[in-house]
């Protein structure tokens, strides 16, 4: 299969101008201006934005969490994310504790294996970091093609991790070229303040999010990134959202320290006041919590300053029966949103066409810094030759409206519902065949590939 994109206006993170695009295979085999090469197929862009496609580093799919599991599976979930323009997402195994990480990559492949729409890696969770655990990290960095190990500093009992493991855990995964990507809260203040909250019977969901104050996220983040420094190991802070923590960060650049930053679209778009609804603030139950319209304003201007490189959705969606589990205590409603299917279009809308980024800004942070930071550039987050043709088309006028009765996630509400777009994603490539097209899906389940990555190198 052979495709030619004419009269496009190709962009990259560093790159805008017009040319063709020939693909071959799965290929880009040549990009130039008024190429005349014959092709299977001829799409004519002109008009529309040409780039890659974008990169989801934080997805929840098919997950056991909370007493039930993420609604979207990697069929629903990276078949969203194709119509949204998302080809590629990098979803996290959960070790169990007590048992090894092996034994969680096995349990998360019967799951992913040949159920994918989009391409897909995974994030190991350490969340036992043992004598056991330690010799496992050489071989998921060299062998499984598994570069970035998650950690959490909350979710005591499950998931969190203390201080002496992750000092442990960073200084081997530095010793093998890994990442060490962290849920950066204060886990022991914010269970505190969840028994007191319910002690006192203050049980609605904006109790969840009274419960994780910023000053919890920004002691965390300057924590990791203090073991960082003293390890060397690279560190990524993942769903970030408050200025507290950003300035962990700006402190750390003071000493030269590189820690990369990702926030959600979410935190750059929503507020706290959406918990002021009762019960429907549970729509937006996540950790951490939305925060204020000044974190907003910090968040932005932290992408322009290069502080925070990466825009991802942490999309863990459960449908509304799930969220009433905690119809009587915001602590036992599922924590997560869907996004998935938004990002890149809620991305362009309201950052590129409202003016906060540029273009090239907008390539960078969907896409181009995450293939970076997790060893995949450049096969994956840019337009060149020799990369993995994975091309989305944009219209950037096309307005339209986001709606539960029209996406396809499966979840039954929109975080967003009725939001006003400008920015259509209009055709998208994965791997050189057309995945999206006049609002269809054209590739099948077990499409989706699972992709090996590289050693990191801890700069972008
Ligand atoms: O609320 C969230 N974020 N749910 C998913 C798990 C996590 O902490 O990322
Ligand atoms: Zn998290
Ligand atoms: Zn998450």
């Amino acid at each position: 299969m052979s495709i030619l994109i004419k009269n496009g206006r190709i962009i990259t993170a560093d790159a805008d101008f017009m040319a063709d695009i020939y693909i071959e295979g799965e290929i880009i085999k040549t990009i130039g201006q008024g190429l005349d090469i014959k092709a299977d197929k001829v799409i004519d862009a002109f008009g529309l934005l040409v780039m890659p496609g974008g990169i989801d580093p934080h997805v929840h799919l098919d997950m056991p969490f909370m007493g039930t599991y993420s609604s979207d599976n990697y069929e629903t979930g990276t078949r969203a994310a194709l119509f949204g323009g998302t080809t590629m997402v990098i979803d996290f195994i959960l070790q169990t504790q007590g048992k090894s990480l092996q034994s969680a990559l096995h349990e998360w492949k019967s799951r992913s294996d040949n159920n994918a729409v989009g391409d897909y890696s995974f994030h190991m969770a350490v969340t036992d970091f043992n004598e056991a655990t330690k010799l496992e990290i050489q071989h998921f960095i060299e062998e499984e093609g598994i570069t970035s190990f998650k950690t959490f500093m909350a979710y005591k009992g499950a998931l969190m991790i203390d201080d002496r493991q992750m000092i442990g855990l960073m200084q081997e995964v530095k010793k093998h070229g890994g990442l060490i990507n962290v849920h950066a809260t204060n886990g022991d203040m914010i269970d505190y303040l969840i028994a007191k909250h319910r002690s006192e019977g203050k049980l609605a969901p904006i109790y969840h999010y009274l419960s994780q104050p910023e000053i919890t996220e920004a002691e965390a983040s300057g924590r990791f990134a203090d073991m960082a420094s003293y390890s060397g190991c690279p560190g990524y802070i993942v769903h970030l959202t408050c200025e507290g923590a950003l300035n962990a960060v700006r402190n750390a650049t003071r000493r030269n320290q590189n820690v990369f930053v990702e926030t959600c679209i979410q935190y750059l778009l929503l507020d706290a006041s959406l918990y002021e609804r009762n019960f429907e603030g549970a729509k937006w139950v996540m950790s951490p919590p939305l925060r204020q319209k000044k974190d907003q304003d910090t968040l932005w201007a932290g992408i322009n300053q290069g502080l925070v490189q990466v825009v991802a959705t942490d999309h863990c969606p459960f449908k509304w029966e799930q969220k009433l589990m905690g119809k009587d205590d915001f602590s036992k409603i599922p924590n997560g949103h869907p996004a998935i299917e938004n990002r890149m279009e809620l991305l362009f809308s309201e950052g590129v066409q409202k003016g906060k980024i540029s273009l090239n800004r907008f390539v960078e942070v969907s896409s181009t810094n995450a293939a970076k930071i997790f060893g995949m550039f450049p096969k994956k987050g840019t337009i060149s030759v020799g990369s993995d043709a994975d091309i989305i088309l944009i219209d950037p006028f096309e307005k339209h409206t986001i709606s539960a009765a029209t996406h396809h996630m499966n979840v039954d509400y929109s975080g967003y519902e009725g939001w006003e777009l400008t920015g259509k994603v209009k055709t998208v490539l994965l791997r050189g065949q057309i995945a999206i097209e006049n609002n269809e899906c054209k590739i099948q389940k077990g499409y989706g590939k699972f992709i090996k990555r590289n050693k990191v190198e801890g700069k972008i």
